[in-house]
């Protein structure tokens, strides 16, 4: 029976450590962004939101493998029509080390952060099926302008109060520094 229980506990893939983003860090995890998801990413309406922006280093988190990042969430400080929210991503995990949880565990670890900040929403834009395992919709989201192209159905929110997704509309920028 012991003999079982262990060699089931040394089949089940063993996740990578999480760590808040330090500068330290930021080379390496940008690095792994980039093998992620290629040159096309600075294209995307997202990185409007992030070039210039400040990284919220609190609810931003890195996965570690031998001291090397293998998935990343980041989270950035913007406004939907002058109010305050997070604005979710890059998400991305090391395709080596996909389809363990990892990615869910980074999001879940970001967005427990953000609220604990006293953020009142997270907005991203990502697939509705996978985000939707930790509760983002597109349900109150019709009225919320990215700042360039984007498929409406993906612009998502999960409020971390209550009714913090509720009445947000209009433009998403950068916020104004403190
Ligand atoms: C999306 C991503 C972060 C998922 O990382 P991960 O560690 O594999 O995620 P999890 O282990 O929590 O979940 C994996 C499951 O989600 C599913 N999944 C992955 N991407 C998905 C998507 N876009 N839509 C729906 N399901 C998806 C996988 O098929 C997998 O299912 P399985 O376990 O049945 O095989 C990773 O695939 C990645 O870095 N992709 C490229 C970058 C990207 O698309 N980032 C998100 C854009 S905002």
């Amino acid at each position: 029976m012991t003999s079982t229980v262990h060699k089931i506990a040394a089949a089940a893939p063993t996740l990578p450590p999480l760590t808040r983003e330090t500068p330290d860090l930021e080379a390496a995890v940008t690095a792994l962004i980039d093998r992620v998801f290629g040159p096309g990413r600075f294209a995307k309406s997202s990185e409007r939101l992030r070039e210039g922006n400040t990284l919220l280093a609190d609810c931003s988190f890195v996965a570690l493998r031998d001291g090397a990042p293998v998935g990343c969430c980041r989270m950035w400080p913007v406004t939907i029509g002058g109010e305050s929210v997070a604005f979710l991503g890059p998400l991305a995990v090391d395709p080596d080390e996909r389809s363990a949880g990892l990615g869910q565990a980074l999001v879940e670890r970001a967005v427990e952060a953000a609220r604990a900040a006293g953020w009142r929403a997270v907005l991203l834009v990502g697939d509705g099926p996978y985000f939707g395992r930790v509760g983002f919709s597109n349900a109150h989201t019709g009225k919320i302008v990215m700042p360039g192209p984007v498929d409406q159905r993906r612009v998502l929110l999960l409020p971390l109060t209550e009714r913090g997704d509720e009445g947000l509309q209009g433009l998403v920028a950068i916020a104004p520094r403190a």
